[in-house]
């Protein structure tokens, strides 16, 4: 189709159908019009997977390693790969837009979203951001990179008021979505924070530096719920306001474009992004279908899956017990909650139900010969929030067949509608028409007898029965606006109730369907936890007896997700206890940590290995097996310094002082901030072992850096152990001397190289001229100090053992 279509179409609508398009005809779907030949484009979360219109657990999706380890694989062509599993996927969903991937940073290990945002390092985050959206976007389906701008944490994002300066923007948390409009993203979300005072969907950065400066030419869209006023969000760069339908541009917007208000161009503009987003993912009549491969088979999918997490897992230690010799495992104890029931993703919108989940013990066991007794212990109870309930522990109390039945009540209690459901949580209650209340029954047989604990969570009136006896009825009251909350999250009514071991008992929960009491209802029972010392001790008695103990710690869905910050780094539970215990009778004890974020791990030198698997996505289990075994190196790289303890973090608040959060740090943010304040961490960033080791021989450089273009580092490696490798040569630049203030030293570049055992290979570095440049606030223009930079180059920025000059002209910018 032509580039002018959407311009011809444009005249033949009228501005009421404009005006209609410009509002969401569903929570995922925008509107169709038939006149110009435009369907619904649909929307669907991303970046963990795409979960398609419905929150319904019979609804699966391939689920990817959390974004923190996609940015740990320094691997971009992988994450274009990833990005094209994506595509699949929302091919396969009828989703044209996946709101993905989250271009935020790590500005405070403390974030609830962390496991969703790539890294601390902007330059890191574009790099693996734009590599996400190439491979999305080849295949027709476009990204929203998300979620513009400052929306680094959590705690009061609706409104929290950022406050940012200029250079610090530019650099820092502009520069990944700088990045993103360079890789032609399709579109882009408008966060619900305010920064410097405006609220970001009425926000002049929509239009400056977003689409005149970087030349943006596809859809702004509002966060979910994010548009609160009608007018000065038109007039910014606004141009989709989702969900729909309803709110301040569907109640509000003709009238002021027809008293004149809202120029008819502004609106004109909006429609005509949106009709070029339609018609570049093939929802305009006329476009070509974009789908230009088939898609990959499930098992190509999963090989894919297993690749990543592997790739972005990252050795922190390893006194060399790693890999493990197989051939010397008689018996191997796998210890921890997480060992059985891994985390395999982050909590709140990006949720998805996977199509499997490979628990580190079964891919353990299908990857150890018969021979090898593989031991299984969970130790102390976690505290986590209980899981729903399921068909593990319920049948339907009509059928009798695993599961639990859901039905739509009427106001009288008559029934509108039943059907058996594989999950306590309902995300999804309007499946009927004019239904009043909502209930989920279940007949529970208790694996274990004694008090146990049953949650019900949503807002409204709610009652819980068990066994006949009601131990819930009350009516929770909403406190918060927050969408990750009402409809996702909500929080829960607890009670507790003594049963039998083995006897069945029948659990019925109902909740009313009042007016914005959100759609969540969520329905959950845990039996009576272990005695800590007892569970403890078992898994003590194996580890002792074993050749190796591999201990799986983690992070708990209470401790990582959207919606709210987290308030401390520690392992939840009786975890560090476990590892510690088990550490002392078995000192070949590796420690896989389960965790989309930093965690403190204050026992990393007691033990003899500690690999980070993060949130690895369904693959967990396989990937972690060849891992350990030595059958796939772990291929990652901190993207984020990691603390020793949260005290020692130089950024760390999320919590808004009188509604405002001072990004007082400016410059000086992650890797940069640990180095302005001279402190040492756990682990910097860049930082991860393989199984070989290097020696950095040599650095090149160019005499002279050009304003433009870029040069090349050539660090030269050598392979000094004895297995074939593949190394992260990283390129930082710093500026001794400088008369502007600057970070201690910025990552500029980095290559990826493989070699055999003692063989040297050059790694050559393209370091782009921009990574030269700051912003001159007083000159509104990027610039070129002249003078000698230094270029480091090593395997952190903690760790550059080689260095070399070049000398920049600085005669533009
Ligand atoms: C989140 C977005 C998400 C949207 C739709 C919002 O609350 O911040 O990341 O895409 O909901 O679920």
């Amino acid at each position: 189709m032509a580039d002018e279509e959407p311009d011809r179409l444009l005249e033949k609508l009228s501005p009421t159908q404009k005006i209609r398009l410009l509002t969401g005809g569903t929570t995922w779907r925008t509107r169709a019009e038939p006149a110009v030949g435009l369907a619904e484009v649909v929307t669907s979360d991303g970046p963990a997977g795409v979960r398609g219109e419905a929150w319904d657990e019979r609804v699966t999706s391939v689920l990817l390693p959390s974004a923190s380890a996609l940015a740990a694989t320094w691997d971009e062509q992988l994450v274009q790969e990833v990005g094209r599993l994506l595509a699949d996927e929302a091919r396969r969903k009828g989703v044209h837009v996946v709101l993905a991937p989250h271009l935020n940073l790590h500005r405070s290990p403390l974030a609830g979203r962390h496991f969703e945002c790539f890294s601390e390092d902007p330059w890191l985050v574009g790099r693996i951001g734009a590599a996400l959206i190439r491979g999305l976007q080849s295949e027709g389906v476009a990204a929203a990179a998300k979620h513009f701008v400052a929306n680094d944490s959590e705690t009061g994002r609706l409104t929290v008021d950022v406050r940012v300066d200029e250079r610090t923007l530019r650099e820092v948390y502009f520069a990944p979505f700088e990045a993103a409009v360079e890789a032609g993203v399709w579109a882009v979300m408008a966060s619900y924070n305010r920064v410097n005072g405006a609220t970001m969907t009425a926000s002049s950065l929509l239009t400056h530096p977003l689409k005149d400066e970087w030349g943006f030419d596809g859809v702004v869209v509002s966060d979910w719920g994010a548009l609160r006023t009608a007018v000065d969000t038109a007039h910014a760069g606004l141009d989709l306001a989702m969900p729909g339908p309803g709110g301040p541009w569907d109640d509000l917007l003709a009238d002021a474009v027809a008293d004149g208000r809202v120029p008819r161009a502004a609106i004109d503009d909006k429609v005509r992004r949106l009709l070029v987003l339609a018609q570049r993912v093939g929802a305009l009549a006329g476009t070509a279908d974009p789908a230009r491969r088939t898609q990959a088979s499930p098992g190509r999918a999963r090989a894919l899956l297993h690749r990543a997490a592997a790739a972005g897992a990252v050795l922190l230690e390893n006194d060399g017990v790693l890999p493990l010799k197989e051939g010397e495992l008689g018996t191997i104890a796998v210890i921890g909650a997480h060992a059985v029931e891994p985390r395999v993703q982050g909590g709140g919108s990006a949720g998805v139900f996977p199509e499997r989940t490979v628990s580190p013990l079964e891919g353990l066991r299908a990857r150890l010969p018969e021979r090898t007794r593989v031991v299984h212990a969970a130790g102390p109870d976690l505290g986590a929030p209980p899981e729903p309930l399921g068909p593990r522990d319920c049948t339907d109390p009509l059928t009798g067949v695993p599961g639990l039945r859901l039905r739509m009540l009427a106001a009288d209690g008559a029934e509108l509608y039943s059907e058996l459901r594989f999950s306590g949580r309902l995300l999804e209650p309007d499946l009927v028409e004019g239904a009043d209340t909502v209930e989920i029954s279940a007949v529970l047989t208790p694996e274990a007898g004694g008090e146990w604990t049953f949650a019900l969570a949503g807002f409204g009136r709610m009652s819980l029965s068990v066994d006949g006896r009601v131990v819930i009825d009350g009516s929770f009251a909403r406190e918060t606006d927050d969408p990750a909350v009402v409809h996702v999250n909500p929080p829960a009514a607890t009670a507790c109730h003594e049963l039998a071991e083995g006897t069945p008992v029948l659990v019925v929960a109902r909740r009313r369907l009042d007016p914005d009491t959100g759609r969540a209802t969520v329905l959950t029972a845990a039996p009576p936890p272990p005695h800590p010392g007892a569970a403890l001790a078992e898994a003590v008695d194996l580890a002792r007896d074993a050749d190796t103990a591999v201990v799986v710690v983690g992070t708990t869905d209470g401790s990582e997700s959207e919606g709210h910050d987290r308030t401390c780094l520690a392992l939840p539970g009786h975890q560090d206890d476990l590892v510690r215990a088990v550490a002392a009778v078995n000192s070949r004890t590796v420690v896989v940590v389960n965790a989309g974020g930093p965690v403190e791990l204050p026992w990393r030198d007691e033990v003899a290995a500690v690999l980070l698997g993060w949130l690895p996505g369904q693959e967990a289990g396989h990937a972690l097996a060849g891992l350990l075994l030595g059958d796939t190196e772990p291929g990652g790289r901190l993207p984020t310094t990691w603390a020793e303890y949260l005290e020692d973090a130089p950024v760390t608040a999320t919590e808004p002082v009188d509604g405002v959060l001072a990004y007082e740090e400016g410059l000086h943010v992650g890797h940069r901030a640990w180095l302005y304040a001279g402190r040492e961490p756990a682990y910097w960033f860049g930082h991860g072992l393989g199984y070989t080791t290097w020696a950095y021989e040599s650095v090149a450089v160019p005499e002279v850096a050009e304003d433009e273009g870029e040069f090349t580092v050539r660090v030269q490696v050598r392979n000094t152990g004895r297995r074939h490798g593949r190394e992260v040569v990283q390129v930082y630049l710093s500026r001794p001397g400088s008369a502007v203030e600057r970070p201690v030293r910025w990552l500029a570049g980095y290559a990826a190289v493989h070699a055999a055992p003692g063989a040297t290979v050059d790694a050559a570095v393209t370091v782009s001229a921009r990574a030269l440049r700051h912003w001159c606030a007083e000159r509104g223009a990027w610039v070129v100090e002249p003078g000698r930079f230094t270029v480091h180059a090593g395997r952190s920025v903690g760790d550059l053992p080689l260095s070399a000059v070049i000398e920049a002209r600085g005669q533009g910018s």
